[in-house]
């Protein structure tokens, strides 16, 4: 297993261009799923969850091809079956059922794995998958659906806002007969991606970016050539970095539209932060002030900084109060931060965080990919040296980490101690 060995204490200086976004290539690597043409996908990350999302298309048939950052997708699929051992890497694997579904008519897709923070349910997307006619079973792990007369169209109203739900149920609507209406959709900038993608192949999508999205279904898409939009969840940790560290980065092609909520939040600790066309320019000259923050769905503050953001706290001056509204159990970074010195306290999804100066170096273990790298941020501004382990973490949503960080001045290196990776959930 991989670690890091960070000798932090030095602030950040330079430029890092942003990767596209692992959360929205997941859900476009599926669609490739839906279409016997050439679906040609550019900005894709280096990730080992597009990895294992790469395999599991290519597993269900589909020739998949990787050049660079370009992902090249073409033909039918042959086996409508997504195995546990490929499943259980990734929870986002679920976003092949309503590809399978709508285009074949069947799916048989075991019960997903994935980030081990809270019970993550995937009762939204089999409600949706029903409320487009698909009859559907759970057995032996498996969610099996059937819809052998093709899909329906139908009005999808969601009790909770669900990103991936919102994403199966509209790939899977895109080749019902007839229209659909999702309410109370996620409107995050991944869900615009992707169905800016489907449009581009023949979809007939509307109202995407809002909570009421329309579609008209079509009886075949053909294929099309999309880039990833870039990852504002990557942007947003590297502008933190810059926070914690007390230094300055040009986050390249970061799309400031995406993260409106987290400029906001920094500004008040009193970070500069200017927009430049699609870069940002993070700047911290002081010690940042504490500020109290609550994660929400887009465009609210996204739970995927709220690591971040709260090793950043670790050190603010004063006392901030951190809610979690998205996911139970999002808090396995505060012991290991505790680890480090920092004072916090939880009660339920509130975590109350009362900044010192300095944290202190020390061995910490990553338990999830966004507490992962909350604890390499933490360490980055922290006086002498830090071992972050089970790093496998950061592997599957940070493309070239060491390198981004390295060429801004942080001191850090991967060491490997020859033991497999294998507990990737
Ligand atoms: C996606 C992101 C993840 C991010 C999350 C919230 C991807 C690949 N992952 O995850 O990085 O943290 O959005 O922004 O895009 N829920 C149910 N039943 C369901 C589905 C979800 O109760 O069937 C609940 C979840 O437990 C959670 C909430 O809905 O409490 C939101 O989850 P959801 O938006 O679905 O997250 P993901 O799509 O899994």
């Amino acid at each position: 297993m991989d670690r890091l060995r960070i000798n932090g204490g030095a602030p950040l200086r330079g430029k890092i261009t942003i990767s596209g976004a692992k959360n929205a290539a997941l859900p476009l690597l599926a669609v490739g799923l839906m279409s016997d043409d050439t679906l040609v996908l550019e900005n894709v990350p280096h990730l080992a969850d597009t990895k294992s999302m790469e395999g599991l298309i290519r597993h269900h048939g589909v020739a998949v091809s990787r050049r660079d950052e370009t992902v090249t997708l073409s033909g039918a699929a042959s086996s409508f079956d997504a195995p546990y051992d490929l499943v259980r890497k990734m929870r986002a694997s679920i976003l092949v059922l309503g590809p399978l579904l709508a285009r074949y008519g069947e799916a048989r897709v075991s019960l997903p794995g994935g980030c081990a923070i809270g019970t993550r349910p995937v009762d939204l997307h089999i409600r949706a998958m029903q409320a487009l006619g698909a009859i559907v079973e759970l057995a032996d792990g498996y969610i099996q659906a059937r819809a052998p007369q093709g899909l329906t169209g139908g009005r999808i109203v969601f009790p909770m806002v669900s990103v991936g739900a919102t994403e199966n149920a509209i790939m899977a609507a895109v080749l019902a007969k007839g229209s659909s209406e999702l309410v109370n959709a996620a409107r995050e900038p991944e869900i615009s991606d992707l169905a800016d993608c489907l449009n581009a192949m023949g979809a007939q999508i509307s109202g995407h970016g809002t909570d009421t999205i329309m579609i008209e279904g079509v009886n075949s898409l053909g294929g099309a050539t999309h880039r990833v939009v870039a990852d504002r969840i990557e942007a947003g940790t590297f502008a933190i970095a810059a926070g914690i560290t007390g230094g300055s980065l040009t986050l390249k092609q970061a799309r400031p539209r995406h993260l409106d909520a987290l400029i906001e939040v920094l500004r008040l600790t009193g970070i500069d932060v200017r927009e430049v066309d699609d870069d940002l320019i993070v700047t911290a000259t002081d010690r940042v002030l504490a500020t109290d923050i609550s994660t929400n769905p887009f465009p609210g503050f996204p739970t995927d900084l709220q690591a971040q953001f709260m090793a950043m706290m670790c050190v603010a001056d004063g006392s901030s109060r951190i809610s979690e509204t998205i996911f139970e159990n999002r808090f396995m970074h505060v012991p290991e931060l505790v680890r480090m010195g920092a004072d916090i306290s939880v009660d339920g999804g509130v975590a109350f965080v009362r900044g010192r100066r300095q944290l202190t170096s020390a061995p910490v273990m990553a338990t999830d990919l966004r507490a992962s790298v909350s604890l390499v941020l933490a360490a980055l501004a922290t006086e002498g040296q830090s071992e972050v382990s089970r790093i496998y973490h950061l592997d599957r949503g940070y493309s070239k980490l060491e390198e981004k960080l390295g060429q801004c001045g942080a001191r850090l290196e991967r060491i490997n101690d020859g033991k497999e990776d294998d507990d990737v959930s």
